[in-house]
């Protein structure tokens, strides 16, 4: 294998949406207190806009509506602006949608082209696995709040968020990296 195999996106990162809007809630530039801030968010960044411009109004008369006279909108359309214009370029067309990215396994494929449970090793003698997470992970502690006091330096099994899934699922099947 070839670095950019799995290094294809060494710069000219295209952000996706989920992760950008995650970012500036744990920054505070978007206040996480606003009623479903992350989904509103999230769906005005990626309607089809025409241009950056169209884009800019649509993003702030969006927020306005739903939040009408609220004070922590103003600085909420900032932040979502400036995500827009740093990872969105429809004159381009290029977004995260377009150009995936091969480290993890989360978004997009990724690993799991090939580590997934059905490609040989070398040597033919057993499949490369995806569904064994302690290959490549060590989990030593999950969760929030005093969840995270439980280290388990041998490494936990995941609890993914909310509730379990059927593990013939890979996790790309569900997450796209946007609404
Ligand atoms: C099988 C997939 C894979 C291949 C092939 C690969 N890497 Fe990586 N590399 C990773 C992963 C996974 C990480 C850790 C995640 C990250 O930092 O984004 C990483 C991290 C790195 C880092 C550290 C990045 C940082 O921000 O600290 C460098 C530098 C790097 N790789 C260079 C290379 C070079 C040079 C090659 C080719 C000789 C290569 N890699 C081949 C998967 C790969
Ligand atoms: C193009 C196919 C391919 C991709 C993509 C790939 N791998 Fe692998 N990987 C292999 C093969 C084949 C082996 C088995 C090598 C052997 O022992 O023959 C392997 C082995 C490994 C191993 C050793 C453990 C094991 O199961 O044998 C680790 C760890 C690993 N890969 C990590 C990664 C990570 C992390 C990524 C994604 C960033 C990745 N690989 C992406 C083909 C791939
Ligand atoms: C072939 C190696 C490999 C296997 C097997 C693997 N992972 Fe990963 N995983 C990675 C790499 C590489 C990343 C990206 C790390 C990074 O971006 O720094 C990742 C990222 C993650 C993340 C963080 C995702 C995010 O963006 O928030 C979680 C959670 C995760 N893996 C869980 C699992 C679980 C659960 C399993 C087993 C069902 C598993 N992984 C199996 C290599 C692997
Ligand atoms: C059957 C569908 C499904 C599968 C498969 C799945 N997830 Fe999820 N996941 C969800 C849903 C639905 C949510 C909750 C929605 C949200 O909070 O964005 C979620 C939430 C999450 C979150 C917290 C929110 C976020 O997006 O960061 C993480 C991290 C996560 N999943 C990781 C994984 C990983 C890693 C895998 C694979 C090992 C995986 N999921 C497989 C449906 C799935």
């Amino acid at each position: 294998m070839d670095c950019i195999d799995c290094h294809n996106r060494p710069a000219h990162i295209y952000k996706k949406p989920n992760d950008a809007v995650d970012l500036a809630l744990a920054l505070g530039t978007i206040d996480r207190g606003l009623l479903s801030v992350r989904s509103n968010a999230t769906y005005l960044l990626t309607q089809p806009y025409a241009s950056v411009a169209e884009a800019m109004t649509a993003i702030a008369s969006g927020m306005e509506e739903r939040y009408p006279g609220d004070d922590r909108v103003k600085p909420a359309v900032a932040a979502l602006q400036q995500i827009y214009r740093e990872n969105f370029f429809p004159a381009m067309k290029a977004t995260w949608r377009e150009y995936p990215e091969h480290i993890g396994h989360k978004d997009w494929p990724g690993c799991v082209r090939c580590h997934d449970d059905n490609h040989p090793s070398a040597d033919g003698q057993k499949n490369i696995g995806f569904k064994d997470c302690h290959t490549c992970h060590e989990i030593l502690s999950q969760g929030a709040g005093p969840d995270l006091m439980n280290l388990t330096p041998g490494g936990q099994e995941f609890n993914h968020p909310l509730e379990p899934y059927d593990p013939e699922f890979k996790c790309h099947d569900c997450h796209t990296g946007g609404p």
